[in-house]
């Protein structure tokens, strides 16, 4: 087994670790390759990721994201290298569960999937500015039968795979029929293949107002790629907070674990960040990529009795927090005791 880690930007240099950790003591024996990208690597090196980072990726199959830290107006060379992997590396899905954990700060009962299509829609086109002074800037929207046809069946398979009752697909159709109608009409023709599995649509706006007002009403979220992300960080927030959440993007042949929130320039490298979200996605490589669902579900376990025992982050708790070092010790200590019982 190999692993490639590139911890990215702020706080993905203390989550990455914390779940390397993790993975250290479930596989000693893990062949781990480190590699840079993002922001301070564009400043270091001119480009946010390298071709031969994407291919050691590509090589590993299975890979360890944090962040990157991404300007929010034009820089000249830059791109989101999470973005850029996400494409070249062909990882369709972006799976995000959001589950309840025994934390204040999360909602009892959320147990909710968001299956994002990870490699069209607005994200992935060019960018243009067509006017000298950038007064004017315009991005396509793409939207293909095969890539929707693809992630509606990871969706559902996914739903048969996990025992859920309902997949809800999620777009705006009434305004974009090309773009969106054609994402609702080929979800809708897969759903009929999989007739054990209910299916309702919400358009995306109405999707957003039912995150907030109930929650539990949703069970798998079948969406493209930028409401994906929009709901799911706002989904995250009856997980515990964005740091408890976490994700995979998951293709044919590589799987790219990523929590889902960002750098958090605020916090970072003061060991206050929340491990969480690195950790359990590491857990979804285990159980999907490496396909060892027994482990995921020990590391899985292991997350929810330190947090039970009343081990948190300064997310959760302000006096008294544990360190993200300390809560990752947490686990692997559990881990531990665990293997050693077996
Ligand atoms: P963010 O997710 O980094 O932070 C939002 C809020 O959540 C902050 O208050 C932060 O302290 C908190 N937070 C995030 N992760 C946490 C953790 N592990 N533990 C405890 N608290 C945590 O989003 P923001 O502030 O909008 O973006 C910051 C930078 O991150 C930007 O440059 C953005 O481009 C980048 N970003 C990168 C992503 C990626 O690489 N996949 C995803 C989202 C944002
Ligand atoms: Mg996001």
């Amino acid at each position: 087994m190999e692993l490639c880690v590139i911890e990215g930007d702020g706080v993905g240099h203390e989550v990455i670790p914390a779940a390397v950790e993790v993975l250290k003591t479930l596989f000693p024996n893990l062949k781990i390759h480190r590699a840079g990208a993002g922001w301070d690597y564009f400043q270091a090196h001119g480009f946010p990721v390298s071709e031969a980072t994407i291919e050691l990726a590509r090589r590993c199959g299975a890979v360890l994201f944090g962040a990157a830290n991404s300007p929010s107006y034009p820089v000249d060379g830059y791109y989101s290298p999470i973005v850029r992997m996400r494409r070249l590396l062909k990882v369709h899905a972006n799976i995000r569960p959001i589950s309840y954990l025994p934390v204040s700060t999360a909602r009892a009962g959320v147990d909710l999937i968001v299956v994002r299509e990870n490699t069209e829609d607005v994200y992935l086109s060019q960018e243009k500015s067509s006017n000298i002074n950038g007064e004017k800037g315009t991005v396509q929207k793409i939207v293909t039968r095969a890539a929707t046809e693809k992630i509606s069946h990871t969706a559902f398979q996914l739903a048969r795979l996990a025992k859920r009752r309902l997949v809800t697909i999620v777009h705006k159709g009434n305004v974009l029929p090309q773009t969106d109608g054609l994402f609702r009409r080929v979800a809708f023709e897969v759903a009929e293949q999989y007739k054990d599995i209910q299916t309702d649509e919400l358009l995306v706006d109405t999707a957003a107002y039912w995150m907030v007002k109930e929650p539990t009403r949703f069970d798998i979220i079948l969406t493209s790629n930028q409401y994906g992300d929009i709901l799911s960080d706002m989904a995250a927030a009856w997980g515990g907070g964005l740091g408890f959440i976490p994700a995979l993007n998951l293709g044919d042949d590589v799987g790219i674990a990523e929590p889902v929130h960002g750098s958090a320039p605020d916090i970072a490298g003061k060991g206050m960040a929340n491990p969480t979200g690195a950790i359990l996605s590491a857990a979804m490589l285990i159980r999907y990529h490496w396909q060892k669902p027994q482990i995921a579900e020990q590391v899985e376990a292991a997350v929810r009795n330190t947090i039970d025992e009343g081990a948190y982050t300064a997310d959760v708790k302000a006096n008294g927090a544990v360190t993200t070092g300390e809560f990752a010790q947490l686990i692997c200590q559990k881990l531990q005791a665990a293997t050693a019982a077996s």
